[in-house]
């Protein structure tokens, strides 16, 4: 669907060029997105295709101002094909840069922490609800429309000892949805999406499907995102001290196996 966007083609509305004119930039390469993201000295602006639902993000950003360390909103505009945000910058370094994937134990602790600040964080007026519901009925319309890349899914998720398609999956996950814990679930939990500095977490960002949702929804994408980047899957080091079951150990709590599979099943229709 979107394959062909090329934001760097894009004109960028005036007000951004006014807000960003003159200072020295990077293009960030980071993401897995058709995003383009550049990085400014104190601010970044995320140029992305532009979805339905993407005035609920900005709304979600606003709403957590002052609960949580997120990025803030100093300019969204769209022109129907593309959406433009300004934001802050956030200070820190992601969780998977090399500093703190060299610090397993801290790494870990502050994981647990980030999502502990996440659970702790009321959710009465939380402009976005991604409950089962929401989850099941949006990965239907992605299967209904073609938009579920095979290519880009665990190897053992379709085919021989897997699921035969992705109807087959979504069937499947309607049958088994497991029970609701609602939390605000940041929806895209993986190391690249949550930045660490010296003081704690220093901000989330990335918070395209954030809302309250399952509590499950985040530990799944966290230990998977701990587990992969432990073993160098994207093109980084390998870190064998880091063991993605010591999350739970931080968490204190026996990791529900079946849910964190289902998550992440889940997670292979998006
Ligand atoms: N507000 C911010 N402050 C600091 N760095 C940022 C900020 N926004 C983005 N970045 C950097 O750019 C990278 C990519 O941005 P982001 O995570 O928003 O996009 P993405 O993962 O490509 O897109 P998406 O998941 O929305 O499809 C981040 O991992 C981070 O390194
Ligand atoms: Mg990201």
């Amino acid at each position: 669907m979107e394959k062909n966007y090329k934001a760097e083609q894009t004109v960028i509305p005036e007000k951004i060029r006014q807000m960003t004119a003159g200072r020295a930039s990077r293009t960030d390469g980071t993401g897995m997105s058709n995003a383009l993201v550049t990085v400014f000295d104190d601010c970044v602006l995320k140029i992305a295709p532009y979805r339905g639902r993407n005035e609920e993000t900005v709304e979600v950003m606003r709403w957590l101002e002052g609960k949580l360390p997120v990025p803030k909103v100093l300019c969204y505009e769209s022109d129907g094909v593309h959406q433009f945000l300004l934001m802050s910058k956030i200070p820190g370094k992601m969780a998977c840069d090399e500093y703190w994937m060299s610090r397993p134990d801290e790494l870990v602790t502050r994981l647990a922490e980030a999502l502990r600040m996440l659970w702790s964080t009321d959710v009465a007026g939380c402009p976005r609800i991604r409950d089962i519901d929401a989850e099941l009925e949006e990965a239907s319309y992605r299967v209904q429309n073609g938009l579920v890349d095979i290519a880009n899914t665990e190897p053992s998720t379709f085919g021989e000892g897997g699921f035969r398609d992705p109807q087959e999956l979504l069937q499947w996950l309607r049958d088994n949805r497991p029970d609701y814990d609602p939390v605000l679930s940041h929806g895209d939990f993986c190391l690249p999406n949550i930045f660490l500095d010296e003081n704690g977490i220093s901000g989330f960002i990335d918070l395209g499907e954030t809302g309250v949702g399952d509590r499950y929804r985040d530990i799944a994408l966290c230990y998977r995102s701990l587990r992969s980047n432990a073993e160098g899957a994207y093109g980084g080091k390998v870190y064998p001290d880091i063991r993605s079951m010591a999350l739970f150990d931080a968490l204190g709590i026996e990791p529900d196996m079946d849910k964190i599979r289902y998550y992440l099943l889940l997670d292979e229709l998006f």
